[in-house]
């Protein structure tokens, strides 16, 4: 992919402002230089995300059809991948364009429907499918969707909500063609899995989208809520019921605690030691923003006050964060990262945040507009003061472009574009996103190509193009009960099979401990793996670590409790993991065990480790 862009272009741009200027050229040239950067990313961008799609993306061989691969990255960070959350957000973008006209891409989305559905009958460390949908949270899978067993943050449970949302997008488009059938008895069924398990465990923790914090998630809970409304509106035009669904006011209820009195805390129900500002609050109402939305409505649209005023202090928290986002003058875009207490890979501004921030902007501007006016109370005052220091709070109405509500939307709109400009000067010259940009220097790092960055750009470059997905119907929603009430409903767990799922009726497993005596130095490992794939089958990489929290000198136990498959034979070993990069030593013997029947009691397999053992590399 070597495409040019227009950074070689702006060199003679300038030049010509030089030679020929007049009172508005240089601010014209600006603009017209971003928006032909953004026609050419919109292109870059959308193939990039494409690439890294199964069977035949060309960044990703060895994906399964419709699985979305994180990056093509596999060391430094290892992002090869299919995460739950990343794939819906990407499917979500690509179904947008494909409705908005971009019909190559049917394809993907067909692929992506039969992908999810297996899915989700996959048991894995979250859990089962069956009976009670407990592996729907589970964060992430091999590329070809078998399971991955490596220690991980788990559960998330905003993937089965994203991935509902897609799906019901898709639905509400086919619905309008006349193809109520195939939305019934194919997309239905695993939109209906997805909305029990939000019915089911919004009230429970999980880990948060960046996979760090078992806790309650805004972004989680956003998400949530929006997919139980939704499917409201979806099960009763298909005429079936949605398990779930019920709970929608009392995740709204819940969403509002989220609010301090000055922002959005992004984790609650936890101990973070973080002051919970963070770019979770500002991905979660671009996710959920619905054009025919009120800006008052308790759903945190972007062109909300409680959402504006969080924006403002998100942002004021990385302008002092960043060495790059030094001298940028407040009202002016900035690099954005995840979290000021950010230690990943040094904790630097993100491509995908960045850009989230400007189509922020650009929702709420066009919720404004769709309305006609623009409520500036208190709350949002220091938001808008940053853009337009004159103003007050009142209500701005619209009329004729010399009024202040064109005047203030204007400013908006501008200060989205600074967003885009700040990631269009750190984008290389081929148009490749990385995860991230270096804090001091802007370089790109951490993941290369990444899936998410290419899909944050089309959505803003969406926007910007005034091209907005159909109400969800938050207008619809019932008002905030005046109490809370941490409730849950029951789900409904079956196999899409008209999807292409196996027909799976119990997943029974057997708690089997493993325990093994394996004298070990500081810094080796020891793994589980064997035929099957809870145990890896063979990879050493997807193996089942073993714990040595209970090691001591005299008693060297490393051990693993394992949900396995009642009734299988499993050929096993045990495997240690050397430092200093040195090759892993396997056992010398093969073992067998034949699990216990369903409905048997666990067992424990009592071993001693057989075979060479390592030394340290000393590194
Ligand atoms: C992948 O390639 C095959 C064979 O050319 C084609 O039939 C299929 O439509 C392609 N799928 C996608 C998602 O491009
Ligand atoms: C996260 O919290 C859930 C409870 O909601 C719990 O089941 C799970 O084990 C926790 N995960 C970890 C790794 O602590
Ligand atoms: C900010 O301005 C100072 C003083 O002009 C300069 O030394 C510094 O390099 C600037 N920082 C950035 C990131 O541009
Ligand atoms: C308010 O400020 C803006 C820009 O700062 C300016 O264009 C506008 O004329 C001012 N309006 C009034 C009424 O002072
Ligand atoms: C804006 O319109 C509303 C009614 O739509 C009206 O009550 C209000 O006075 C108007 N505000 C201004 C400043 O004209
Ligand atoms: C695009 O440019 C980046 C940064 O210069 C480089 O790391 C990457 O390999 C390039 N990608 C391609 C496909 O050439
Ligand atoms: C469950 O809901 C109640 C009521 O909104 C809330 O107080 C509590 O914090 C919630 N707990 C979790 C883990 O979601
Ligand atoms: C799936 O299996 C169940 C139980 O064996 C059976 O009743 C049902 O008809 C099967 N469904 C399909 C689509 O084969
Ligand atoms: C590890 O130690 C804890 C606390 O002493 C104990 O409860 C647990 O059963 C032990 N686990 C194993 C596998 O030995
Ligand atoms: C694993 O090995 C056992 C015992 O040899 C065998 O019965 C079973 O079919 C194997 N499973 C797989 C998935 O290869
Ligand atoms: C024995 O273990 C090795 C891995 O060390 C594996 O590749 C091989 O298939 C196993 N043999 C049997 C018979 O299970
Ligand atoms: C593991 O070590 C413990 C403590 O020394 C011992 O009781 C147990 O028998 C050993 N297990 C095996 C399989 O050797």
């Amino acid at each position: 992919m070597q495409r040019c862009l227009s950074l070689v272009l702006s060199a003679s741009l300038v030049s010509n402002v030089v030679a020929a200027p007049s009172s508005s050229s240089a601010w014209n040239f600006a603009k017209r230089d971003l928006a032909s950067f953004i026609a050419e990313e919109r292109v870059v961008a959308l193939q990039g995300a494409l690439n890294n799609i199964g069977p035949n993306g060309s960044a990703v061989p060895g994906a399964g059809a419709g699985f979305v691969v994180a990056s093509p990255s596999k060391a430094n960070p290892n992002y090869f991948y299919t995460w739950s959350r990343d794939s819906a957000l990407t499917l979500k973008m690509i179904i947008d364009d494909y409705i908005f006209g971009n019909t190559a891409l049917q394809v993907y989305i067909k692929d992506y429907i039969h992908a999810q559905a297996v899915l989700q009958t996959v048991t894995n460390p979250s859990g089962p499918f069956l009976p009670n949908g407990a592996g729907l949270g589970e964060p992430k899978y091999q590329v070809d969707g078998t399971r991955f067993n490596g220690a991980w943050g788990r559960p998330q449970r905003d993937g089965p909500a994203l991935r509902a949302t897609a799906l019901m997008t898709y639905s509400n488009y086919l619905l309008q063609s006349g193809q109520s059938t195939y939305v019934k008895t194919v997309i239905w069924p695993i939109i209906s899995n997805d909305l029990s398990y939000v019915g089911q465990y919004w009230n429970q923790t999980g880990f948060d989208l960046w996979e760090e914090i078992n806790g309650s998630s805004f972004f989680t809970l956003q998400n949530q809520y929006r997919a139980l409304v939704e499917g409201t509106q979806l099960a009763e035009d298909l005429g079936v019921t949605c398990t779930g669904c019920d709970q929608a006011p009392e995740v709204l209820c819940f969403l509002q605690s989220f609010w301090n009195g000055e922002y959005l805390d992004a984790n609650i129900n936890v101990d973070d030691g973080r002051t919970g500002i963070d770019g979770n609050t500002i991905l979660g109402p671009i996710q959920v923003f619905d054009i025919d939305a009120y800006c008052d409505s308790p759903t945190f649209q972007p062109c909300n006050s409680k959402s504006l005023a969080n924006f403002k202090v998100l942002i004021d928290t990385m302008r002092e964060t960043y060495a790059i986002n030094q001298n940028i003058s407040k009202g002016q875009g900035v690099a954005v990262g995840r979290y000021a207490e950010d230690v990943y890979m040094g904790g630097n501004p993100w491509y995908l945040i960045t850009l989230a921030a400007a189509e922020f902007l650009y929702d709420a501007v066009a919720q404004w507009k769709a309305q006609r006016n623009l409520v500036v109370d208190s709350t949002s005052l220091p938001f808008f003061q940053d853009l337009y220091p004159n103003i007050t709070a009142q209500q701005y109405n619209s009329s004729n472009a010399n009024l202040p509500f064109a005047k203030i939307t204007d400013a908006v709109t501008a200060y989205a574009d600074s967003f885009v400009a700040v990631a269009e000067k750190y984008t290389p010259a081929n148009g490749s996103l990385a995860e991230q940009l270096d804090r001091a220097t802007g370089t790109p790092l951490s993941a290369i190509d990444l899936t998410w960055s290419y899909a944050s750009f089309v959505t803003m470059a969406q926007r910007r193009a005034a091209q907005y997905p159909a109400s969800w119907g938050s207008r619809n929603a019932a008002p905030v009960p005046a109490t809370c009430a941490g409730t849950s409903t029951p789900g409904v767990y079956a196999p899409a099979t008209a999807a292409g799922a196996p027909n799976v009726t119990t997943s029974c497993t057997v708690p089997v401990l493993f325990e093994v005596n394996a004298t070990t130095y500081y810094g080796e490992n020891v793994y589980l793996v064997g035929n099957t794939t809870d145990l890896g089958a063979w990879d050493l990489s997807n193996s089942q670590p073993m714990s040595a929290a209970n090691y001591t000198s005299t008693r060297p136990l490393w051990y693993a409790s394992v949900a396995m498959t009642a009734g299988e034979m499993v050929d096993f070993k045990f495997a240690r993991e050397e430092d200093c990069a040195q090759a892993s030593i396997y056992e010398s013997v093969n073992r067998t065990l034949t699990v216990p029947a369903c409905g048997a009691e666990g067992i424990v397999v009592d071993a001693a480790w057989t075979g060479a053992v390592g030394t340290s590399g000393g590194c």
